[in-house]
């Protein structure tokens, strides 16, 4: 039997109280879907040997790492990926709409489980409690006692045999809004753990406004520049911001020698304090020969966010006489964006001539130089 600590996060619902066309967990906050929040962090776990994500058919694509295929209820989706996990000692549930997973949660759920068949995150209520629709459908009813209340969250962790089963002996018909239910029915006890309001579930419009206050409320932001300068030579194709532009001339370099992308590459590895683009691209390294420089952002990009850092803006200045930078100012802007995985209105392009002064005034270089700033 395997040992293995297995996250399984539920992403295959359709989010109809948030509205819109993209399903909740799909949605974008700081930088990340909703639903890579919290599979980063559940697999950033030293306690989890890998994480599976269930979504409806279709969306694999919208995910990273391991997939199954969901159910039309949260309890079919969660029964399914159970049976596609195959095997397991522990497994942890999550729901994707829970973009936020605090690493103290998940170790006070692994620590309780030693000693318990399933355990979960709780809150304690602290709004008063009531039934509605006493008499008249918009009267209120009687308030219930709060203090023997508790709002649960996931993960919920659970011995994966004990769960398993618990799922095939639950009675046809019925439904369940999470798994610690479905386990009690089976007879077995339920520890409870201090939830965390980070993990607070992303249900209506706004909730996702909210969790991106709580994410950066803890963050500090931090800005840093970057300058690159290439060589115009003619027989060279001139590409700036990860856009071909039609010149007379081109950018000579080691790689495609966009000087945009690595004034941008240099600003966000500063950041970090993670060195330049020759340190993690030398020249002298043949796979760089030629090679597009938007990996190299994408790298960079990475980096922060695996740093838990957040990119904000770009405010990116190129310096030459020609060509004409305008016409493909968004189109650069959108460039930029995709590669850094926010939106356009975080990239801004400006340009400038030196008025026909130095190496760019007589337009034997052009030079770029950008300032980035991130939360992190
Ligand atoms: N979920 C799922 N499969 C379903 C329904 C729900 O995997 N058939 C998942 C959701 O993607 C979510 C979690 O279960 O991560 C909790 O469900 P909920 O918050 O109700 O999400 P949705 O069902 O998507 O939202 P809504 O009820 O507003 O449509
Ligand atoms: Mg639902």
């Amino acid at each position: 039997m395997s040992a293995e600590t297995i996250a399984l996060i539920v992403a295959a619902g359709k989010g109809e109280r948030v509205g819109g066309d993209t399903p909740k967990q799909f949605l974008p906050l700081a930088g990340l879907s909703l639903v890579e929040h919290s599979r980063r962090a559940l697999a950033a776990h030293p306690g989890i040997d890998r994480v599976v994500t269930v979504v409806a058919a279709g969306n694999e694509a919208l995910v990273e790492g391991q997939t199954a295929i969901g159910g039309a209820t949260r309890r079919e989706s969660v029964l399914n990926g159970l049976e596609a996990i195959g095997a397991a000692g522990r497994v942890l549930i999550h729901d994707a709409a829970r973009p936020i997973v605090p690493a103290t949660v998940i170790d006070r759920l692994l620590t309780a489980l030693d000693s318990a068949r399933g355990a979960v995150p709780t809150l304690p209520v602290a709004d008063t409690l009531a039934g509605k629709g006493a008499g008249k459908s918009d009267s209120l009813g009687d308030t219930v006692d709060r203090s023997t209340l508790v709002r649960v969250q996931t993960p919920q962790a659970f011995d994966y045999a004990a769960i398993l089963a618990a799922h095939h002996a639950w009675p046809i018909g019925e439904e369940a809004t999470d798994d610690a239910q479905i386990l009690r029915r089976a007879g077995h006890d339920v520890a409870m753990v201090d939830g965390d309001q980070l993990l607070d579930k992303i249900t209506y419009p706004g909730d996702i406004a909210l969790a991106e206050a709580r994410l950066g409320a803890n963050m500090r932001v931090r800005t840093a520049t970057g300058y690159d300068v290439h060589r115009l030579v003619a027989g060279e194709q001139l590409w700036l911001g990860g856009v071909l532009i039609p010149h007379d001339k081109g950018l000579s370099g080691h790689s495609d020698a966009d000087v945009a992308l690595h004034a941008i590459t240099d600003a966000v590895l500063g950041t970090i304090a993670a060195g330049d683009i020759g340190q993690h691209f030398p020249p002298s390294d043949s796979r760089w020969k030629g090679a597009e420089s938007g990996q190299f952002l994408e790298h960079a990009a990475s980096l922060v966010v695996a740093k838990g850092g957040m990119i904000d803006f770009v405010d990116l200045t190129i310096i030459c006489e020609a060509p004409k930078i305008g016409p493909y100012r968004d189109a650069i802007r959108d460039r930029v964006a995709a590669l850094l995985r926010v939106s356009r209105e975080q990239i801004s392009v400006k340009a400038t001539t030196t008025e026909r002064l130095g190496f760019t005034g007589r337009g034997e270089g052009i030079a770029a130089q950008a300032v980035v700033t991130i939360r992190i």
